[in-house]
């Protein structure tokens, strides 16, 4: 097996390995509840809706459940800017829906994790409202950051930072008497105040927010924009006038300050004072995956979202070379690698891959997946993708809410392109069952979703899918089992890359006695090449795997745009 690590850093891993947390191989399932399943009717998902369809996830096999937020929000950012971190928005439904759905996804063996959205709340949020109704010099103002103008009656905003959702990162207030006042830093869009983390009140509030939902028994966190807490002293200009680029190469003042550590280490020591291995992923767009290591140290968070992995393209050399980095880099705190091909921010994969043929796509997205769940560590998925979800690319505009789209992120927002980079053609609600809209997405035949469904779906839903071979479902649902019970799939901390012709991928893992081997086809053509192992399961049909690929002793066929696990 290749060793990437270290003899300095070799004991610990072998000590943390010992009693490996269920994080380190654990498969983690996205829901996006306004998207997810509606239970009330009213075409916006909700967390009763969750807890019925829970099921399903046990049944596709996988460990945990991360949920967007579904706290007090005006849904300015569909629940990203929030107004009260420990009220349930009645669209998603009450306190009490929330524990029910923690208490029923812990019977189905399932984990629970929330979203925790430090950064900034909504402009709603009572402090923020306080801060704006004392007036300039009022001391509620420095737990956001309001400073003066630039210009000679500070029209102008007080740096040139750019928000993420395209326009200034600065908004002027108006004084209480009327007049115009001082600006306060939105790194997204206005009506997401950025918090002042140097002042002790948001850092005592958050460890108090923290606590508020471990003790209602969640699993752990996903922190938003991990990366944006501390800002770089001075609020210094970017000076090269470009827009925030969420996974820039470039050190900005407003991202991955050295600051942030400090908060995580409080954070870790406060969830590692409950018992049941509660954990926190970051959401940090650092520019390499080494910086994105430096939040996994021991004593700080326990995964990082890889999007550097997210965001390589369908070539082999290039997803070879991020994979032994990741590797590297994470290896090198004893932290598990994690990956990730799709969330609610970014076009689905299926969709990215395609390169404008949509079978190319589907099919490229199942060996893409296939590929991901046979590396070490631990995996993300994005509610849909088990469908073979597309992105929706032609929603009209007057149904659009991603507040992205209204401020014109457009290209090089550091979103993968698709829809001008905005973010509504991934959040499509899912469909379930029937023939027509809203596919048992919500309880009425023909009733509403917040944003429409393609007809085409009928034949995409949950119910069309379970049971047919050829299905995506049933493909992720055969590779999660495999997952589950083969010694060699997640566990580890390595690949041993094995020799492959130029545009093929070829690792073998041994875990337990076992050996498994992983080809993945990215040539798009046949590859001959002698036959790995026994297959177990193709990208392209989960139920026949062996059909034409040949055994021990004899040549295999790739199939182009396939990946396959063999047995050795
Ligand atoms: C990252 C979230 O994933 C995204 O949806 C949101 O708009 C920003 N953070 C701001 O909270």
């Amino acid at each position: 097996m290749t060793q990437h690590i270290t003899d300095a850093t070799t004991d610990a891993i072998t000590d943390r390995d010992a009693g490996r947390g269920w994080w380190h191989d654990a498969v983690i399932y996205q829901v996006y509840p306004r998207s997810f399943a509606d239970a009330d009717g009213d075409g916006m998902g909700d967390l009763p809706g969750v807890t019925a369809r829970l099921p399903h996830l046990r049944d596709l096999g996988v460990d945990a459940v991360w949920l967007s937020p579904f706290y007090a929000s005006p849904q300015a950012d569909a629940g990203y800017d929030v107004a009260d971190y420990r009220v349930v928005d009645p669209v998603f439904g009450t306190l009490a829906d929330a524990d029910a759905l923690v208490r029923r996804a812990h019977e189905l063996g399932l984990r629970v994790i929330v979203d925790i959205v430090p950064n900034h709340c909504s402009d709603q949020h009572e402090w923020f409202r306080a801060a704006l109704a004392d007036g300039p010099a009022s001391p509620l103002r420095e737990r956001f950051h309001f400073r003066p103008g630039r210009g000679p009656g500070g029209e102008l905003p007080p740096n040139d930072w750019e928000s993420v959702f395209g326009g200034p990162a600065w908004t002027r207030t108006t004084d209480p008497d009327g007049t115009p006042g001082d600006w306060y830093l939105h790194l997204f869009a206005p009506e997401q105040p950025d918090f002042d983390w140097e002042h002790p009140a948001v850092r005592e509030e958050f460890r108090s927010v923290l606590r508020f939902w471990l003790d209602l028994g969640v699993d752990g966190f996903r922190v938003d924009v991990a990366h944006g807490l501390i800002k770089a002293p001075g609020l210094p200009d970017v000076g090269h006038g470009e827009q925030v680029k969420l996974l820039g190469a470039a050190p900005v003042p407003y991202f991955d300050q050295d600051g942030v550590h400090e908060i995580y280490r409080d954070w870790r020591a406060l969830l590692d004072g409950y018992d049941g291995e509660r954990i926190a992923v970051a959401e940090a767009w650092t520019p390499t995956v080494e910086r994105s290591a430096l939040y996994l140290r021991p004593d700080e968070l326990h995964q990082a979202f890889n999007f550097t992995y997210l965001t390589t393209g369908w070539d082999a050399a290039a997803l070879r070379a991020v994979i032994d980095r990741s590797l590297a880099a994470m290896n090198s705190v004893a932290a598990p690698a994690t990956w990730v091909l799709s969330n609610h921010d970014v076009v689905r994969h299926t969709t990215r891959f395609a390169d404008g043929d949509p079978a190319r796509g589907l099919r490229r997205a199942r060996a893409a997946t296939l590929l991901m769940l046979a590396l070490p560590g631990s995996a993300y998925l994005y509610q849909g993708e088990e469908l073979g979800l597309p992105e929706v690319t032609d929603l009209p505009d007057e149904v659009r809410q991603d507040p992205a789209f209204f401020r014109g992120a457009g290209q090089g927002s550091g979103q993968p392109s698709g829809q001008e980079g905005t973010r509504d053609g991934c959040r499509v609600p899912l469909p379930w069952s029937g023939v027509r809209p809203p596919f048992g997405f919500g309880p009425v035949a023909g009733g509403p979703s917040w944003l429409p469904q393609p007809a085409g779906w009928a034949d995409l839903t949950v119910a069309a899918q379970q049971g047919d071979p050829a299905s995506t479902l049933e493909l992720y649902r055969t590779a999660l089992a495999l997952r589950r019970a083969h010694p060699a799939l997640g566990a580890g901390r390595d690949v041993a890359w094995e020799e492959a012709p130029a545009g093929v991928l070829a690792f073998r893992r041994t875990a337990a006695g076992r050996t498994l081997v992983v080809t993945t086809n990215l040539t798009g053509r046949p590859v001959t090449l002698p036959a790995p192992g026994t297959p177990l399961l193709c990208s392209l049909n989960s139920r026949a795997p062996g059909a034409d690929l040949g055994g021990p002793g004899t040549d295999a066929v790739l199939p182009p745009d396939a990946t396959v696990w063999w047995e050795r």
